[in-house]
């Protein structure tokens, strides 16, 4: 384990490709065989499409195997998807439940160990070392940002705030006090700590903070430009979700910047197209499926995150990275027949200059036809011009979409406090 920058936390980031598959097929035997002998669903699941764990003798053979849907969580709600005996779960999360009823994940106390690694290789991979200060912004609780950040930090010998989300003023006044280098944070709610730092009189770019983990959310390259040039320092993709593990399932490394690597010794990723389940070759944009290949408490076989992104070659690591999420395929808008993601939106209001990332998509349907109106601030002190002809003619021009766009006021447009809500539906 070494800890200068470009620095692995466990030998298996770096292994052979070879180690690397074999690896993951012995564990993938061994978790369909867990899931198979100890969940009802999916026994029946698998009985119904004619496999059996022992049909899986090469990894390809995973995509004969049925998908786990949202709905299956839903339907075996609370602990009904659980493998082993409720008294070996020590910890269960939620998922907020804001696309549906909340579904509930366990753990054992292996499960937290696991989690715990992949998230101290995570905050390695971002540029974090053991001793650091890390200001934990991620919100404690059901959700699994807080306490999966936590552990890892942990583990790896941070000194861990285990500040949580909101109380913005405060957020700034501890970072200001308490000297931190290493920034848990959903990007959204990272803008309002910026703002709230200026509005303190305080130079966000000379604060003591150099490596930012920020996810839970779609983001884009140019909202990372923006929060590096004002906060000062690398900030980097975290992947997630409560389904599979939490954060830390995959994570981008600080050195090359090209997407977050997965973490595939322990969740195996296929991208499928979203219409048909077919197994796309990798480079060709779908929607991502996961396979748990260690978890205990709650595996998972073929789970359909509905998370749209691409599956590209290692290069800081062995493993696989995937490409920036664009979105999720609930976010997508279908206006006037073409698909628009939140963050289409995003990165074009970041290249207008006197613009700010603060935007809310305002649609409204009128039978069949959607119609959007972006709502977006100007920069603070900037005298509005015609910056909303120009982020309209963008949209246009880059995504293929005519929408309305209004400047707000500064100030007007509600703030995130962890995972924003960038849609409203009128
Ligand atoms: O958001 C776990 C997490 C916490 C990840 C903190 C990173 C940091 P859930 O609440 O279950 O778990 O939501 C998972 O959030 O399917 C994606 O749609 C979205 N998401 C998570 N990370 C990213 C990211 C956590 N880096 C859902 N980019 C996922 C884009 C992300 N979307």
């Amino acid at each position: 384990m070494s800890q200068s920058s470009g620095a692995t936390y466990e030998p298996i980031e770096t292994a052979s490709i070879d180690e690397l598959r074999s690896l993951q097929l012995q564990r993938m035997q061994w978790s369909l065989g867990h899931a198979y002998a100890h969940v009802p669903h999916y026994r029946s699941a698998f009985d119904a499409a004619g496999v059996h764990p022992d049909d899986l003798q090469d990894l390809s053979d995973l995509a004969r195997f049925p998908f786990l849907m949202k709905q299956d969580l839903r339907d075996n709600y609370p602990y009904g998807m659980f493998a082993v005996p409720r008294e070996q779960v020590v910890r269960v999360h939620a998922s907020s439940g804001t696309t549906g009823s909340a579904t509930v994940v366990g753990y054992t106390q292996a499960d937290l160990d696991v989690w715990s690694r992949v998230m101290a290789r995570s905050i390695v991979a971002a540029g974090g070392r053991s001793g650091d200060i890390a200001h934990n912004a991620y919100g404690y609780g059901l959700f699994t940002g807080g306490l999966g950040a936590h552990y890892g930090a942990e583990l790896l010998g941070c000194t861990v705030i285990p500040m949580s989300g909101g109380a913005t003023e405060r957020q700034v006044a501890l970072i200001n006090d308490f000297k931190p280098r290493i920034l848990f944070v959903t990007p959204s709610y990272c803008l309002n700590l910026i703002d709230e730092m200026e509005r303190q009189g305080l130079d966000p770019s000379a604060s003591s903070l150099e490596v930012g983990i920020f996810g839970a959310e779609p983001w884009t390259d140019e909202l990372r430009s923006e929060i590096e040039e004002r906060l000062g320092l690398d900030a980097t993709d975290i992947y997630g979700l409560s389904e599979v593990i939490g954060p830390g399932v995959a994570q981008e490394c600080a050195a090359t910047k090209d997407g977050p690597t997965i973490w595939e010794d322990h969740f195996y990723p296929e991208v499928i197209d979203p219409e048909t389940g077919e197994v796309l070759p990798d480079g060709e944009q779908g929607e991502l499926v996961f396979t748990s290949l260690t978890k205990q408490a709650f595996p998972v076989v073929r789970y359909r995150t509905r998370d749209i992104t691409t599956l590209l070659p290692g290069t800081a690591r062995t493993m696989r990275r995937m490409a920036r999420v664009t979105g999720r395929t609930d976010d997508m808008l279908i206006i006037r027949g073409v698909n628009v993601y939140p963050s289409q939106i995003e990165a074009e209001i970041l290249r207008i200059d006197g613009l700010s990332p603060h935007f809310l998509l305002e649609v409204t349907k009128d039978g069949n036809m959607s119609t959007l109106n972006v709502q977006v601030e100007p920069q603070p002190g900037v005298t509005v011009g015609d910056e909303a002809d120009r982020l309209l003619q963008a949209i246009k021009t880059n995504v293929g979409v005519t929408t309305a766009v209004e400047v707000a006021e500064v100030g007007a447009l509600p703030r995130s406090q962890g995972k924003a809500q960038r849609i409203v539906n009128r």
